[in-house]
């Protein structure tokens, strides 16, 4: 079997979950990792055979990885992107690709003008019922697609150092945004594609988070429909996404968190007919967007998520940001023109 043979930077939270699951991914082997500072993911990696560097560009100058897995703070991610095009590597960069749409347009380009894979940590999309959920918006089983209604709440931030990056306006600006939202954010782009405006509003009612802990988005698209998106770190976790079509809606319940995945609950009302009510068992998202990124690279299989989807969410967050501050209504304009690398 081929194998593809990546390097892990950054061994925090997701970094460590990432590693334990490209694990159990057969066509992927995790040959190397680094972090900033070295424990305690140098003890962790030697626990499980990997080898470790001291950072970054040592990482990248070995010649036998074909990928690097960017599991690090948000202000670093275009930077590490462009770093690995240089280098000759595919990257699988956790969200979000980059805080600004031009930051996000240079890595997609960096990396299509040398015919490297971008992969992203947009595990939402590989869920069971949100596989099955978009396939039967595309099928036309509840007609038009008007409204998205969704929400991703979490409290896992709650009592953590004030001097967390997560906390900075330089990594984490609008709060929840960056955390949660995003992967909303994600899944409207999926259904509804390109973004034309955002209005958006910032709370920080629970003095505990100082870049703001309750996020309400409200996003138009070009082709029509809209997305009201919540994203809170000040209530204990929720996660629903609901699309509501012009002959019916499906509604969808995380039953956990995705670190620990529980299965799910969809219901679907579709006019004329009963309502049905689904239960979808425990699935490893997280892994099987992994392994589509190895399989892209081995087999040369469509990766799920398009580029264009990737830049069109940045484009929201930028927007979100913008809106939060300024506290009125973004326009988003589309550009055709090319980055200049
Ligand atoms: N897909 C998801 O559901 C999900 C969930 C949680 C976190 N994430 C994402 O994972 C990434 C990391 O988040 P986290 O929660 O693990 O944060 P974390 O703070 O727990 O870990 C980040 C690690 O990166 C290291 N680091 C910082 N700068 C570095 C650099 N220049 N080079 C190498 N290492 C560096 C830090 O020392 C730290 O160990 C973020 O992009 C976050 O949004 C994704």
């Amino acid at each position: 079997m081929k194998q593809l043979r990546v390097g892990v930077v950054g061994l925090g939270w997701w970094g460590k979950l990432i590693v334990d699951q490209l694990r159990q991914c057969p066509s992927v082997t995790v040959v190397v990792a680094t972090d900033r500072v070295p424990e305690p993911g140098k003890r962790f990696v030697a626990e499980r055979g990997i080898a470790w560097v001291d950072d970054y560009d040592h990482l990248l100058a070995i010649a036998g990885i074909d990928a690097v897995i960017l599991c690090t703070p948000h202000a670093t991610h275009t930077g590490q992107i462009l770093q690995a095009a240089e280098k000759g590597k595919h990257v699988f960069c956790e969200k979000p690709l980059a805080l600004l749409a031009q930051e996000a347009r240079l890595s997609i380009e960096a990396m299509k003008s040398r015919g490297l894979t971008l992969g992203l940590g947009h595990e939402k999309r590989f869920e069971p019922p949100i596989i099955e959920a978009l396939a039967r918006v595309r099928r036309g089983d509840i007609g038009i697609p008007l409204q998205m209604e969704a929400n991703f709440n979490q409290d896992k931030f709650l009592g953590m150092s004030q001097n967390n990056w997560r906390f900075e306006e330089t990594d984490a600006p609008a709060g929840p945004l960056t955390a949660t939202g995003i992967h909303l954010i994600d899944l409207a782009v999926a259904v509804l594609g390109r973004a034309k405006a955002v209005t958006a509003a910032l709370g920080r009612s629970s003095g505990q988070l100082r870049n703001g802990d309750t996020l309400g988005m409200l996003v138009e698209f070009e082709k029509g429909g809209h997305a009201l998106i919540g994203a809170m770190l000040a209530t204990p976790f929720s996660g629903r996404f609901a699309l509501y079509g012009s002959t019916g809606w499906i509604d969808v319940r995380d039953n956990a968190h995705p670190e620990h995945p529980q299965g799910w609950t969809m219901r679907i009302s579709r006019r004329g007919f009963a309502e049905e009510v689904f239960s979808f068992p425990s699935h490893p998202a997280v892994r099987d967007n992994l392994e589509a990124f190895a399989a892209s690279i081995l087999d040369g299989a469509d990766y799920p998520i398009p580029t264009d989807d990737m830049e069109a969410n940045v484009s929201i967050l930028e927007a979100v940001v913008t809106s939060t501050r300024i506290g009125q209504r973004v326009q988003i304009f589309s550009t055709s023109r090319p980055p200049q690398l």
